[in-house]
């Protein structure tokens, strides 16, 4: 489907073959779309929270001829019978927004998830380590310009505490293209907060993370 850019390519890729999907704050409705015309998912079903969104993904679904998606006007999974989502995506959104749809979720403890922020990610990444989350995969892509972060999470009910590096660049390694370049980021965004704060003589326990993190960084680089 030409509508599917990377990032949406990456993310179905990441749904589970044969489990009902639920695309949460789905907008245009381009990755129910895609799952649907694979064939590969049991049920696919889309949700958004407002009207405008979900108008604009039934008029792309009738243009591609895609009629097994069923729409949903709800906040988050809200309306969802857990017979519907065995695997949700939510992609799109800030990390605080995701975390907020997953805490609310009734069934939290039962879907995959597969997840990907527009910012924030180390506040997803926070809140899956400290409600019992574990990340099984995450990458990186690149699209237009800009880097995201994909991740497949299940509950395991295990609390971990994540390490300033951990929460800042999750599983991603150097090995790949998208992984580097999101690490790469990831540095220079904690270098400016380094040089701010040391400039400022403000937020010493802050201070000290940002060090840590570049430190963990930089001996994962070298192996
Ligand atoms: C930027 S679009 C992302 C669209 C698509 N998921 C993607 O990744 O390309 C974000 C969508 O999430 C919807 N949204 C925001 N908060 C939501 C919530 N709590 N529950 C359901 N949808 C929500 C918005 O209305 C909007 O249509």
């Amino acid at each position: 489907m030409n509508e599917l850019g990377e990032r949406l390519r990456i993310i179905a890729s990441f749904v589970p073959k044969g489990k009902s999907v639920c695309d949460v704050g789905t907008d245009h409705g381009y990755l129910p779309a895609a799952l649907c015309l694979s064939g590969d998912c049991r049920s696919v079903t889309a949700t958004d929270i407002r009207k405008k969104p979900l108008e604009n993904a039934s008029k792309n679904l009738k243009r591609l001829g895609v009629k097994n998606v069923e729409l949903i006007l709800c906040d988050g999974l809200q309306k969802v019978p857990q017979e519907k989502a065995q695997a949700v995506v939510i992609a799109g959104m800030g990390g605080d927004v995701i975390s907020g749809i997953i805490d609310r979720c009734p069934y939290k403890e039962k879907p995959d998830f597969i997840l990907s922020p527009t910012t924030g990610a180390s506040t997803l990444r926070e809140y899956l380590a400290e409600n019992g989350f574990t990340v099984e995969k995450e990458v990186a892509v690149s699209e237009n310009g800009k880097i995201y972060s994909v991740m497949l999470c299940r509950f395991d009910g295990k609390i971990r505490h994540l390490s300033p590096a951990e929460k800042r660049i999750g599983k991603l390694d150097f090995q790949d293209e998208a992984g580097a370049a999101y690490i790469k980021k990831q540095l220079s965004i904690i270098e400016k907060c380094i040089f701010d704060l040391e400039k400022s003589g403000k937020r010493q326990d802050f201070l000290s993370e940002n060090i840590i993190a570049k430190q963990e960084i930089l001996n994962k680089k070298k192996g």
